[in-house]
């Protein structure tokens, strides 16, 4: 059967109108990079990972930041990391309050402070644990879940997808996004698409795949190898959301430099209006680098970007490089 990353699908009965996701990116996937996602097609947005505790404990900043969800952006995953089932109900019940669609909970991360708590990979050792936790989510939240998994801790080790297993049959989620890349390996080195393939045939559920996915031409051979219901962008769509149209057929070519200034303007609007004029200045420092290696800027724009002490000195540094060069005589 000919399927088509195009094509409509339902994910735990939400409805979703493409298979182009964007992946959950900590400090950078809020609501604003979400909706830019969706503007240029993504059919679903995953948030930035979120702490169960800190929404259980309604820590200020973390439901005011971090949950805000835009109108415009649905239908929206929220993704929650965290151990400990009861604290994952209460959040999944107030991420549900903040209108998200969906939730993701998250059993991938590799960062020693998220694994030590018995979160994020570390889930892939404690699969009864990671089925407590999906099943609270559900119970908190009313809303389907997923969970994204990486396929094991070290090289050779499966624990991913035994959890996986164990998820689909016991743990009542609507689906799984695999990266098939191993926790000690962070986000180096080839994913091994096979694993996802296999886990594709084998259960009941929609098996989504991350990892590796940088280019129009890397996404549609890993959605057609894996066989996978979904292709989640992550590195690839940093500073470069005009990946979500090249894979839907939407556009051919490479944006201009008026097209990657105006968008860079729009982000650092919508910054401004998430975090106001003092806390985007800093905040934007790490979005720039994706936009200015796109406008072909070097590394004198790049520091000087670093540096620039207000975004409207940053804003004229961008301007003043984004004019077109002078056509070769
Ligand atoms: C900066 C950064 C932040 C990430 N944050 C999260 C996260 O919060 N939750 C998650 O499940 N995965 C996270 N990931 C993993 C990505 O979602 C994705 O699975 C991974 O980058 C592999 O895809 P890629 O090789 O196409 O980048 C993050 C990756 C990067 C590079």
């Amino acid at each position: 059967m000919d399927r088509s990353l195009t094509d409509s699908w339902t994910l735990g009965g939400v409805p979703i109108p493409n298979r182009v996701v964007l992946a959950p990116l900590a400090g950078i996937g809020n609501w604003f990079v979400r909706l830019q996602a969706k503007r240029h097609g993504a059919g679903l947005a995953v948030s930035e990972m979120v702490s169960s505790f800190a929404v259980h404990y309604r820590n200020e900043r973390t439901c005011r930041e971090l949950l805000r969800i835009h109108p415009d952006e649905h239908p929206v995953s929220v993704q929650l990391f965290g151990h400990d089932p009861d604290v994952m109900a209460s959040a999944a019940e107030r991420v549900a309050a903040a209108g998200a669609d969906l939730i993701d909970i998250n059993m991938g991360c590799p960062v020693p402070k998220v694994c030590k708590t018995g979160a994020g990979a570390a889930l892939l050792e404690d699969p009864a644990r990671a089925v407590a936790l999906a099943r609270a989510a559900a119970r908190g939240s009313g809303l389907p879940v997923t969970v994204k998994l990486r396929s094991g801790q070290r090289p050779g080790d499966l624990d991913g997808i035994t959890t996986a297993r164990r998820l689909a049959e016991d743990g009542g989620v609507a689906g799984l996004c695999v990266h098939p890349r191993h926790a000690a390996q962070r986000h180096k080195g080839q994913p091994n698409y096979e694993l996802v393939r296999e886990l594709v045939d084998e259960l009941p559920v929609p098996v989504l795949v991350s990892g590796g996915l940088y280019t129009p031409e890397s996404a549609r051979r890993a959605f057609a190898q894996t066989g996978a219901a979904g292709v989640l962008l992550a590195r690839g769509s940093l500073g470069n959301p005009w990946l979500f149209e090249q894979l839907l057929g939407r556009r051919d070519g490479e944006p201009g430099r008026a097209e990657i200034l105006g968008e860079l303007d729009w982000v650092i609007d919508r910054a401004v209006e998430h975090l106001g004029a003092e806390r985007a200045t800093r905040y934007l420092r790490k979005f720039y680098p994706w936009y200015v290696e796109r406008l072909g800027g070097g590394r004198a724009l790049q520091a000087a970007l670093q540096r620039a002490p207000t975004l409207a000195a940053a804003r004229a540094l961008l301007h003043e490089a984004g004019v077109p060069a002078p056509m070769a005589a």
